[in-house]
């Protein structure tokens, strides 16, 4: 890991860069996941308040960047102990970065051809611990859950197409196999 500083706004450089250079999300989030983990683990732009997380939402989601379009948004996430969010898309490619702690992912198929008006079957296809400098891509359409297991807050740097209150996205219930908008309170 290189120890030259990386700040916000190098960061933001760069996402404009890699995304004026190509619309390929393999490729954006192959080139966009080293420079998260960069930002993540350099912490120059963690400030206290990025702790805040109120107990209704479980979580707290607090924007570091946007465009004016909405595009290439920069939230910095933290988890309340015991707390996550139910199974989701994102509506846009995402690439979320591990900041403090370990959260546990858990990443779901979609079963259904999604012809049919909030309904949503998943099957689980894997899940793992994201700890602090670990990567979690997404290309549109990709569904995971997120909780934190651990008894402190956890916090993971999330970087999106698009401002996820702007993308129609979903959540998903598996045991009832329906979907409904996710729309997150932002701090
Ligand atoms: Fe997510």
């Amino acid at each position: 890991m290189s120890e030259v500083a990386y700040s916000l706004d190098d960061y933001v450089d760069d996402l404009r860069r890699i995304t004026r250079e190509t619309d390929d999300e393999d490729e954006i989030i192959k080139q966009i996941g080293p420079l998260a983990q960069r930002l993540a683990l350099d912490k120059s732009w963690l400030e206290e308040k990025h702790y805040d997380a109120g107990p209704e939402q479980g979580f707290g989601v607090h924007l570091l960047h946007e465009e004016p379009d909405h595009t290439l948004a920069v939230f910095v996430v933290s988890w309340l102990p015991s707390r996550g969010a139910p199974p989701h898309d994102h509506g846009t490619w995402a690439v979320v970065a591990g900041v403090v702690g370990a959260e546990r992912n858990v990443r779901y198929n979609r079963l259904d051809n999604g012809s049919r008006t909030d309904y949503a079957e998943l099957s689980t296809k894997h899940d793992f611990d994201a700890a602090e400098g670990e990567l979690i891509c997404m290309r549109t359409g990709g569904i995971h859950s997120v909780h934190n297991n651990t008894d402190k807050i956890t916090l993971s740097l999330h970087t999106y197409g698009k401002h996820i209150n702007h993308t129609n996205r979903s959540q998903f219930d598996p045991e009832t196999n329906t979907k409904k908008d996710f729309i997150v309170k932002v701090e």
